[in-house]
Order: C-alpha cells, then sequence, then structure tokens
C-alpha cells in the first residue's frame, strides 16, 4: 500500500472521539480512520496525568501496529495531558484536540474573553488557558468543567429537561462573565451544541474543536506530503477495550454509516 493511503489512527476515551472521527470522514473522505475507544478504562477526566500519559502510550503502541501515518488524540483530557509526552516518542505527526479549538477562539473572539467548560482534568490542567494566553495575554480565560455532561450525552437525554436544567445550573456564572466565544471543550459537549447554544445566547460564539480539529488534521496532512489519493477507498475501523454492543449504539446513533464490526482488544498488551 502507497504510504499516504496509510490510516488515520484516532483514539479516546471512549465513545466520544466519535465527534472527531465523523469530522474527519466528513472532511476528508478519502483517509482512513482506525479508530480506538478506551471503553474499560473511560473517564479520563477525573484521572491523574500519569495515568493518562500511560494509557495513552499503550493506545499508541496499539495503533502503530495497524501502521497508521498519523495519530489524532480525540480526547481533550489526553490532548492536555499526554501530547508533549506522545508526540515526542513518535516519529509521525500526532495532533490533539486542544490547540485546534484554542487557535479558533482567539481568532473569533472581540472583546478578548473566551470561556472553556470540559472535563474536570481538562479544567484543572488549565492547558488551553495557557496556550491561549500564550499567544494573546490579553485574553481573559474562564473555565468551568461540567462532570455530568459525559453521561447525560451516552444516556442519550440531548433533548431533555433534565440536560437542560443541569446545563443552566453549569453554564449560569459564566453567563455573567461577558464571554464571546466558548469552547466546547469535551468530546461530548459537541452533541449539546444547541442546549449549550440556548442558554448562552446568540451574542457567545460556540467553538467546536472536533470540527477544528479536522481542518488542522488536513493542512497537517497536506503540508507533510501525505495525503491519500483522491481515488484512494477509504476503509474506517473500529476498537475499544471492552464489551462493544454500547459502543456500537452509540457510534450508530451519530455515525453517518451504519458500524457492523467492533472489535475488542486488551489494551493492557500494549
Ligand atoms: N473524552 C473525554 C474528553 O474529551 C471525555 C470523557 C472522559 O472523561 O473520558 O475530555
Amino acid at each position: 500500500m502507497k504510504y499516504s493511503n496509510a490510516p488515520i489512527g484516532v483514539f479516546d476515551s471512549g465513545v466520544g472521539g466519535l465527534t472527531v472521527a465523523r469530522e474527519i470522514i466528513r472532511q476528508l473522505p478519502q483517509e482512513s480512520v482506525v479508530y480506538f475507544g478506551d471503553t474499560a478504562r473511560v473517564p479520563y477526566g477525573s484521572k491523574s496525568k500519569d495515568t493518562i500519559i500511560r494509557y495513552s502510550r499503550q493506545i499508541v503502541h496499539f495503533l502503530q501496529t495497524k501502521n497508521v501515518k498519523a495519530i489524532v488524540i480525540a480526547c481533550n483530557t489526553a490532548s492536555a495531558f499526554a501530547l508533549e509526552a506522545v508526540e515526542a516518542e513518535l516519529d509521525i505527526p500526532v495532533i490533539g484536540v486542544v490547540k485546534p479549538g484554542a487557535k479558533t477562539a482567539i481568532e473569533t473572539t472581540k472583546n478578548k474573553r473566551i470561556g472553556i467548560i470540559g472535563t474536570e482534568g481538562t479544567i484543572k490542567s488549565e492547558l488551553y488557558t495557557k496556550y491561549i494566553r500564550g499567544i494573546d495575554p490579553e485574553i481573559e480565560v474562564v473555565g468551568k468543567a461540567c462532570p455530568l455532561f459525559c453521561p447525560l450525552v451516552e444516556e442519550g437525554m440531548l433533548n431533555d429537561p433534565v440536560t437542560d436544567e443541569i446545563a443552566s445550573r453549569y453554564l449560569k456564572d459564566l453567563k455573567e462573565e461577558n464571554i464571546d466565544s466558548l469552547i466546547l471543550g469535551c468530546t461530548h459537549y459537541p452533541l449539546l451544541r444547541s442546549t449549550v447554544g440556548k442558554i448562552m445566547g446568540e451574542g457567545v460564539n460556540l467553538v467546536n474543536p472536533a470540527y477544528e480539529t479536522a481542518v488542522s488534521l488536513g493542512k497537517l496532512l497536506e503540508e507533510k506530503g501525505i495525503c491519500a489519493e483522491a481515488e484512494h477507498q477509504s476503509e474506517y475501523s473500529f476498537y475499544v477495550s471492552d464489551a462493544e454492543e454500547k459502543f456500537k449504539a452509540f457510534a450508530n446513533s451519530i455515525m453517518p454509516f451504519h458500524i457492523e464490526l467492533i472489535e475488542q482488544i486488551n489494551i493492557e498488551e500494549y
């Protein structure tokens, strides 16, 4: 196989990274994707940096056995904690979801006040804040962890009064911060876009890191001269570390095609 037609490795703690995978598939249809969801060890959002680095290393080793030409860390928490460590050990390009989302927020804010919502790990790491302020120190960044959003999304409660109520409580303080851009800094949150948008109002631009990551990936592949050929027949494969039924149901509710085959592997072996 021609090297440029090799797959992109995409990984997340579970189903959330599928929001990134579907953007990659939509924007770069000629690219093949190998997706790994660490369903046995989810959630990452409440775990320590050392643990996330160890998990990410194992997943990268697994993806390398699939001869991937690039890796996307499709998890905000893993991007915040493990991108640097993993990048230093790889000789293929690797990108996370934090920088692409942060860059867009910097470009779109007019009043230099950006909000970020994510898991406890992502918010505590302050990586979004550090990255944004490293580029423009005048920007104020206000973060808020929303730990109940992931389980609500995974339960399919996207348009539900319970989700509306919880979102109103989480976003109450942010609403008073006069932000004009809000980064949906967790893989699951783009699926709550309309709920969050309703609460924050029209004056707040919602930034979807999943979308921005796919844009950045396209540019990166072009820069490196490793875009798949236009006539390349793309293939998609899915791996998980725990029983695949729940993953399958969720995947088939958000992906643009039906997924039948999902393989369970023992990630601790890598
Ligand atoms: N994928 C994670 C993230 O984007 C959310 C789920 C988890 O906590 O593992 O941070």
